[in-house]
């Protein structure tokens, strides 16, 4: 290894600190084929807030996530979790994926779904005691779905197994919680009630990122915000990052007249 290697490994993996960031990705580039989706991107998630990743359709925001976790190969970039890398750190996260990519046609119970968020606890020969039961219907009573527990997953509409996936995530303890657009296809009540418990976990003192696509919801949902369009186009506290010239350049042309304005309406 390289002394210039070294540095930048000591930079990044360090021991302790109470101001440790939850994720923190260096130079992270990502390629599906010839072209990169994701370029050298760079990311500092602040411990405690809530932060939403935006950008268009295609931008690479889960690509970044799934590269964070280690799901999809990176070409070239570092991860560190907790100041840690990430194959020491994988108990401290959770991940919720984008909805439409799980596929739930085998049967499997709503608590079995819950109960898939302790293996980690209950390792390979684990045996499932009361308690670990006791934490799969706290989780899911959470998310209210304590009366769906005995249902097959597939039987449940898509916002209720958005909630069932959120309460699996829950069950784990997870310090880190990454959400694939959390708020896909679900109703009011069902947004209410999964953002209630975000800014829960938020005052738990958990760290949230979320990829999000309502930019009307971003500025009262979330503490930060980074941009993505491949590229990073900005991060930081709302009041610093959400800007209409950084939603512009994120999304070039495709923001309606209307969102501007009432972006920058909201923005004071
Ligand atoms: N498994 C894959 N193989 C090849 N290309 C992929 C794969 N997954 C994603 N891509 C491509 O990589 C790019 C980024 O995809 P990604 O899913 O990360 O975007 P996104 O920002 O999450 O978009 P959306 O808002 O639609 O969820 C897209 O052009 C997509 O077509
Ligand atoms: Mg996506």
């Amino acid at each position: 290894m390289s002394p210039v290697e070294l540095v930048a490994r000591n930079d990044l993996y360090t021991d302790g600190g109470t101001a440790q960031s939850p994720l923190e990705i260096r130079e992270m580039t990502v390629s599906y084929g010839d072209q990169p989706v994701v370029y050298s991107v760079d990311m500092t998630v602040r411990p405690g807030a809530m932060t939403a990743i935006i950008g268009p359709n295609g931008a690479g925001k889960s690509t970044l996530l799934k590269a964070a976790l280690g799901i999809v190969p990176a070409l070239s970039g570092r991860v560190a979790v907790f100041g840690r890398p990430l194959e020491n750190a994988r108990h401290k996260i959770a991940y919720v994926p984008q909805r439409a990519s799980v596929d739930w046609d085998f049967p499997t119970r709503v608590s079995d779904v819950v109960m898939m968020g302790l293996f980690g606890q209950l390792g390979l020969m684990g045996r499932v005691r009361g308690l670990h039961q006791e934490r799969v219907y706290t989780s899911l009573a959470r998310v209210g779905m304590q009366a769906f527990a005995d249902r097959q997953i597939g039987q449940l509409s898509g916002g209720q197994q958005q909630r069932v996936f959120l309460a699996r995530a829950l069950a784990q303890g997870a310090d880190l919680y990454l959400l694939d657009e959390p708020f896909a296809g679900v109703d009011a009540a069902t947004e209410r009630a999964i953002i209630n418990v975000l800014h829960a976990l938020r005052d738990e003192g958990k760290t949230v990122v979320a990829v999000h696509h309502d930019l009307s919801t971003v500025r009262s949902y979330f503490d930060d915000v980074f941009l993505i369009n491949r590229r990073k186009m900005g991060a930081g506290p709302i009041d610093q990052a959400f800007t209409v010239p950084a939603l512009q350049a994120t999304y070039g042309g495709r923001l309606a007249e209307g969102q501007v304005a009432q972006l920058a309406l909201d923005a004071g």
